[in-house]
């Protein structure tokens, strides 16, 4: 037997405005061919002026609870993972608990694109330990607020969403049989920094600042990075790619994505891809991407599901699980 975490349900939110690559021809010298080759992105979401981290947060965990069939008193423990909180503090969790009404205790977590993955594994590690029981697992982010609307480097790449799951413990039989969690790599090599970050900070410059990136340097990085650790989370579980439903990238550029699965040997119906309409939504791109599969009937009881990330730090990671 051993501990495990299975999702129950997951939810998710995009801001009504849509931003297509031709309103961003109007900003900035781009052109849609341009952006669609490089990237495989159309349109993006983008949050309405005073429209939070939080309430797109606090949308997708409703959505994620009545998907679970779960009330928000059940709920003993919160993950956040953002990049872009409401305030510099306290942790934007708090707010969302706040407007949920769940118990224990809630956290933000921080490793940008990687947020997701990262956040699953702190919460998987929590009930595991035996001090949650049942946990909401969010990737929320108005990434728009960080970027600088005249670089057209970066401004065409981001946009807004969130996305939810909840947790629940139970004893598993401890193979790769189980639903749920079966395990999450982390990594990251802060001798990267530069690479991408925000020139900016509460101990740096007192203000926000704006995203700052060597896109080919992280391209080589993540085909590269990426592709070891899935091919680490497969062999901690004497798994072949071959046993693979569906794998659930984050969704920075549509190259990187298909890079992964031809090293994987995956045929493109078994991708699950969002960058087209969604952008980079950082921390949210996954469970975004996650949701839209499980809610159309793709993934289904018993599949398993592949998810992979990487972003400033750097940092990266995966996650094996068994719907
Ligand atoms: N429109 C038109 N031209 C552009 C644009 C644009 N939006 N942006 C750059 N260009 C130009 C450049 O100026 C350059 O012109 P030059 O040759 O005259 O100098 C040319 O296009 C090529 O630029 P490159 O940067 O070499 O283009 P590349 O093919 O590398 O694509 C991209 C850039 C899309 C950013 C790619 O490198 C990439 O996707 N990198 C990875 C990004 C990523 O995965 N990030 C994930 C983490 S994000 C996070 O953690 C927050």
């Amino acid at each position: 037997m051993a501990k495990r975490s299975r999702i129950l349900g997951c939810g998710s939110y995009l801001p009504a405005n849509v931003v297509t690559n031709r309103d961003l021809e109007q900003r900035v010298d781009t052109s849609d061919e341009w952006i669609v080759q490089r990237t495989g992105i159309k349109s993006r979401h983008i949050a309405a002026e005073g429209e939070m981290t939080s309430d797109l947060a606090v949308a997708a965990a409703v959505r994620a609870l009545e998907h679970a069939g779960v009330d928000a008193g059940s709920i003993d423990c919160i993950v956040l993972a953002t990049t872009t909180p409401d305030n510099t503090f306290p942790a934007t969790a708090t707010k969302v608990q706040a407007a949920l009404g769940t118990k224990g205790f809630a956290l933000d977590i921080q490793a940008v694109c990687a947020g997701f993955v990262y956040a699953l594994s702190i919460a998987d590690n929590f009930i595991r330990a035996g001090q949650a029981t049942r946990a909401l697992v969010i990737g929320a982010e108005t990434f728009s607020r960080l970027l600088d609307w005249n670089d057209r480097t970066t401004c065409v790449l981001f946009g807004d969403g969130a996305g939810a799951v909840v947790l629940d413990g139970y004893e598993g039989a401890g193979t790769s049989n189980d639903r749920g969690l079966l395990s999450t790599h982390l990594h990251s090599d802060g001798a990267h920094y530069d690479l991408l970050y925000v020139d900016g900070g509460p101990s740096s410059t007192g203000m926000t600042g704006h995203v700052r990136m060597h896109g080919q340097d992280i391209f080589r990085h993540a085909v590269s990075k990426l592709s070891a650790v899935v091919e680490e989370a497969l062999t901690a579980n004497g798994l072949e790619p071959s046993a693979v439903d569906w794998l659930v990238p984050h969704q920075a550029n549509q190259r990187i994505i298909d890079g992964i699965a031809r090293k994987l040997k995956l045929s493109s119906d078994k991708v699950v891809l969002t960058v087209d309409r969604h952008g980079n939504t950082s921390a949210a791109s996954i469970p975004l991407a996650l949701c839209e599969a499980v809610h159309d009937g793709r993934i289904k009881r018993g599949d398993l599901i592949l998810m992979e990330a990487i972003g400033g730090g750097l940092s990266w990671g995966s996650a094996l699980v068994r719907w």
